[in-house]
């Protein structure tokens, strides 16, 4: 037997039993009299004491060992020699070593489970094992798994059926790239990796079944940043017989569970719902981190009337004067710092440039923008955007996509910078009834904003054809602390309205039903109403656990670059396997460089 313990086990009330212990060394501490070993598993930290009293096959054992060794200890449970350690579950006792076994010994390792000291991210990832002994990584997937099993537990208590839906299967819009995976058998035939298994859970409600759900892995290849991953894991449901507010009040009330579980937080429901075009007017993004106010002010209307040729001349070209009051900005921002945000709109949000003024004790601005505003017009200008004194303005004079953009991207900036959220709350919302198309500049065509299977409002189908740019969805974004943690949509139960919105995003009736005819056709045999929701799993268990990075709540993730830096993934294969697919390599100026 490796064990009768683990080590986070022993308290007071063992002590005078004999137990085993195995585990990895986290630390050593020779002492005159004595060596202190930190015994360490997933459930916590044992001290092991190996005094004068022990054995000289004990003491050798003590001597050879590492960091990170595997051992066995068998021994008394006694009291702690020295003061107890309350940081420590297993603090009140120690083990006194009656038996020692190295069961495997570890090289040298590039960074220590047990060590503080910073260790940059290629370094963990490659050592994903080691860094997985961390007691944070540790910590966090047994949040995860917590999570996970709470969700289960609601979901069947909701009567929802776990289905799995392929993982070779045909390609499924959701706006980014396919992972393809080629065909042996079907000469010049390519599976699709799913990006969602949208279809697969609608055909699941035509065949009667109710109530869907599963833990579904998805695949895109696009463009990774903190919060995304080219596979990464969804909360995935449908529902029959229901409308928007159906999914949200599920949504709701599984929020409430988790958050009153994991965090000891109580939830108002409904959680507080605004449509897109609010989102958009007042934060100027469709998941607005609702942590902090410093909302959006329009001014184009002042701007329209202003001594500043400027800003009218941009608000009589038709385009928007919207800015921000950051409160105490004047005195908390230094003029290097307003040019580096300034840098930023210009860079990141290809805006023209940051205009802003300093609100002095009487009211009146400072900055080298202030000349062009008689005081007159500061003061209405003030009052607008309920300024004062101490406060910045800033301002974004542009079209309202660009507005929108660089406003929001400096209010995220500002408001961790300038600590205007306590970055322990939690805020949980809906954007709801987004538009259903959005323009593609470059393909000169309408794409759905979300996928092609929602449903329009019901008032706003009218538009679909004579203006879609005006028709809203039934559609709703699941928003926690400014980051979108899930969406969903009332889906198109008609083919008719289906081949209609087909069409509009550019399909003739050829290529709707090459690539969709199941769907056209079983839309056609007895569809009830249904709609449904995908929460992103990893962004949930990343917020619920106060990170900001979702590779640090996924096991194995991977880099920025779609790479797996444990494993070499993706990696070359034999020519063998190429032939058989009948792939043949095309050298490209980067694979002969
Ligand atoms: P959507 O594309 O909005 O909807 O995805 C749902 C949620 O999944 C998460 N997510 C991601 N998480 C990590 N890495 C990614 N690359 C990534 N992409 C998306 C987000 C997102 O809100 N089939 C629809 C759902 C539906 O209509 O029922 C869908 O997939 O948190």
């Amino acid at each position: 037997m490796y064990r009768t313990h683990t080590c986070g086990e022993l308290r007071a009330q063992h002590i005078g039993q004999t137990v085993t212990l195995s585990g990895w060394v986290d630390r050593i501490r020779d002492h005159k009299n004595a060596t202190f070993i930190e015994l360490r598993d997933r459930y916590g930290l044992t001290q092991i004491v190996i005094d004068q009293a022990a054995s000289e096959d004990v003491k050798n054992a003590a001597r050879v060992l590492g960091s990170e060794y595997v051992i066995q200890v068998v021994g008394a449970v006694v009291q702690r020699g020295d003061k107890a350690n309350t940081k420590l579950a297993t603090g009140e006792i120690e083990l006194q070593a009656h038996s020692l076994t190295v069961l495997n010994p570890s090289r040298t390792l590039p960074f220590l489970p047990g060590s503080s000291d910073p260790v940059g991210e290629e370094v963990r990832l490659e050592h994903r094992y080691i860094d997985l002994r961390r007691p944070v990584m540790q910590q966090t997937l047994l949040l995860r798994n917590r999570l996970t099993k709470l969700i289960r537990d609601y979901m069947d208590e909701h009567h929802f059926v776990d289905v799995e839906t392929p993982i070779l299967g045909r390609s499924t819009p959701e706006g980014a790239r396919d992972y393809l995976v080629p065909s042996r058998v079907q000469e010049n035939c390519f599976y699709a990796l799913p990006q969602s298994p949208q279809l697969y859970k609608q055909i699941m409600m035509i065949a009667g079944y109710d109530r869907y759900y599963q833990i579904a892995r998805c695949f895109r290849d696009e463009d990774l940043r903190a919060d995304r991953q080219p596979e990464f894991t969804q909360l995935d449901v449908e529902m029959s017989f229901v409308d928007h507010n159906d999914v949200m009040g599920l949504i709701d009330g599984l929020m409430v569970k988790l958050a009153k579980e994991v965090l000891g937080l109580e939830l108002q429901t409904p959680l507080p719902r605004m449509t897109y075009d609010e989102a958009m007017r007042r934060f100027g993004h469709d998941a607005p981190d609702l942590r902090f106010g410093m909302e959006i002010v329009d001014c184009t209307a002042l701007a329209g009337q202003s001594e500043f040729q400027v800003f009218r001349g941009v608000a009589e070209a038709g385009k928007f004067v919207r800015g921000l009051c950051v409160p105490n900005g004047g005195q908390l921002l230094a003029r290097r710092r307003i040019d580096q945000l300034t840098a930023l709109v210009k860079d990141s949000y290809n805006a023209k440039g940051l205009a802003w003024a300093k609100i002095e004790e009487d009211g009146q601005w400072s900055g080298s923008l202030a000349k062009n505003f008689p005081v007159a017009e500061q003061s209405r200008w003030n009052t607008t955007m309920q300024a004062k004194p101490g406060d910045l303005l800033l301002w974004i004079a542009d079209d309202w996509a660009i507005t929108c953009k660089a406003l929001h991207g400096l209010r995220k900036t500002l408001g961790a910078e300038l600590k205007l959220y306590d970055p322990k709350s939690m805020h949980f919302s809906w954007v709801v009834e987004f538009p259903m198309f959005e323009f593609d500049a470059e393909e000169k065509r309408w794409i759905a904003m979300h996928h092609p299977f929602t449903a329009a409002k019901d008032d706003h189908v009218q538009f679909l054809e004579s203006d879609p740019s005006r028709a809203r969805a039934k559609a709703y974004d699941l928003v926690i602390n400014g980051f979108e943690a899930g969406g969903g949509t009332i889906r198109i139960h008609d083919s008719g309205v289906q081949s209609l919105i087909f069409k509009l995003l550019g399909m003739t009736p050829e290529m709707a039903k090459d690539r969709f005819g199941f769907l056209l056709d079983a839309l056609q045999c007895g569809a009830p109403p249904h709609g449904g929701i995908a929460l992103g799993l990893d962004r949930v268990v990343m917020l619920f656990a106060g990170l900001d990075n979702i590779r640090d709540v996924i096991a194995f993730p991977k880099t920025q670059k779609a790479t797996d830096l444990m494993t070499g993934a993706p990696g070359t294969v034999d020519d063998k396997q190429l032939q058989e697919l009948r792939i043949a390599m095309v050298k490209t100026a980067k694979s002969q460089a």
